[in-house]
């Protein structure tokens, strides 16, 4: 039924807070952490309270990263958040993904980190029956793939990429041969096909084509077959980021990956979707304020806070440990990064730095980078002061730049690592990774 139009909402990393989640060893955890696992389930709630109340919209679909880290009482208290909004009359489509049956569940209590029940694979689809799998017209017993009926004439084809037998954004061969007699059935039966996957299928950024875990493996195959079967759009999450990319197939065939941020921490956002059968329309919103009490920083700059900080300490933790004069080397680079300003830095690289940011501390500038990267739409081009410096210095380590690129080449496929960096701070695809209007080649 064209128009139709649904909510997505991914990665709400539910955790169930009676569990545990204070303490030295829960701060300490939290130190490197993107989003807010203690206040995870008030924004998950006040999220689809406000979905509820959206009467013009029926259909949820959430891809996958349910849970914190698989707690079998983390997925209860979602599946109690999932009922009430089923009960208030929406249709509710999910996948599971690693996060929900394969990591080390755990909780903090006191100064300890403990142990507690997770959630094998094995009983994910009962537990999650009534969002997907026992509405499905056909679902692929191993990987918990399946299509269901979304609307009339409208399919979902669900891609698990992340189950027990097909891990990290795999989508091999087999079940490549399942999903194409679902496309197949679906063109005999006349039904628009959205599909819908954890993993994004085309790297948010293009920098992330060369982190194997950012996006499907083998993502150009993926994206060839699932243009060329007809399949236009692909909603993804996993990757915590804004992002909408476009992928044409050697035959001609279009793809729009339309990635959304996780729900629960910076860039905290939800989208609603409406395709006319001509334009996809989406449009992106806060997570609303969940209670959390952000001192004297506004929701957003207290989630943003947060995330830059996790990037900080994470860069500054990997400068820790080593041995001998490696030792020494990293400390003394740490020291370096930790204070360093981006004027100290063009100093020591002889590179200009615009006067404008010439005393920001290069750490907090790496961290507002990786936050600005997460939210899409990057505005740094080669023109601004910020996208100026870094272009400098991917020029002034020109020579190790180009040592590297053959290396990173892969399958044939030549990497131009400056320009893939440059285009990853800076949006010049045409559309906005957050609110765009995708409009149907007409032939
Ligand atoms: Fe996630
Ligand atoms: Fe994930």
């Amino acid at each position: 039924m064209i128009p139709l139009s649904f909510y997505l909402v991914t990665d709400t990393h539910y955790f169930e807070p009676s569990l545990g989640a204070s303490g030295k060893a829960f701060d300490n955890y939290m130190r490197k952490e993107q989003y807010f696992m203690r206040e995870s389930s008030a924004i998950v709630k006040a999220t689809f309270e406000k979905l509820a109340a959206d009467k013009t919209v029926d259909t949820v679909l959430i891809p996958g990263d349910l849970s914190k880290n698989g707690e079998i009482e983390s997925h209860k208290g979602f599946l109690k958040e999932l009922k009430k909004l089923k009960e208030s009359g929406k249709k509710i489509f999910v996948i599971t993904a690693g996060h929900d049956y394969g990591e080390k569940s755990r909780a903090f209590v006191g100064d300890e980190q403990i142990e507690v029940e997770g959630t094998p694979f094995e009983i994910l689809r009962e537990l999650y029956a009534d969002y997907g799998y026992s509405q499905a017209l056909a679902v692929d017993d191993s990987t918990l793939t399946y299509v269901a009926e979304i609307a009339p004439k409208v399919r979902l084809l669900a891609i698990n990429c992340d189950s027990k037998g097909n891990p990290k954004g795999t989508v091999d061969e087999r079940l490549e041969a399942w999903i194409k007699i679902q496309l197949d059935e679906a063109k005999k039966d006349g039904c628009k096909v959205f599909a819908m996957c954890h993993y994004p299928m085309i790297p948010s950024v293009p920098v992330f084509d060369l982190v194997g875990d950012a996006k499907l493996k083998d993502w150009r195959r993926t994206a060839s077959f699932l243009a060329d079967n007809g399949v236009e759009f692909i909603f993804t999450g996993h990757m915590h980021i804004q992002s909408i990319n476009e992928y044409v197939s050697e035959n001609g065939n279009k793809i729009y990956d339309i990635c959304t941020a996780c729900l629960v921490g910076s860039p905290a956002k939800y989208r609603k979707v409406v395709f006319d059968g001509e334009k996809l329309t989406v449009e992106s919103f806060d997570t609303p304020d969940c209670g959390c009490d952000p001192g004297n920083l506004t929701v957003r700059e207290y989630f943003d806070n947060k995330f830059s900080t996790a990037i900080q300490n994470r860069i500054l933790d990997a400068l820790n440990g080593g041995k001998g004069a490696v030792k020494v080397l990293k400390r003394a680079g740490k020291k370096i990064i930790s204070g360093i300003t981006l004027g100290g830095f063009g100093r020591l690289l002889w590179i200009g730095v615009d006067k404008s940011i010439r005393k920001v501390k290069f750490i907090d500038f790496a961290g507002n980078i990786g936050v600005a990267i997460f939210k899409g739409d990057m505005p740094y081009s080669v023109e601004t002061p910020e996208g100026k410096v870094i272009a400098k210095v991917l020029k002034r380590f020109r020579f190790i730049v180009k040592k590297v690129e053959p290396k990173l080449s892969k399958n044939g496929v030549e990497v131009n690592l400056t320009e893939m960096l440059l285009n990853s701070i800076y949006n010049n695809k045409g559309f906005s990774d957050n609110n765009a209007v995708i409009e149907l080649d007409k032939n």
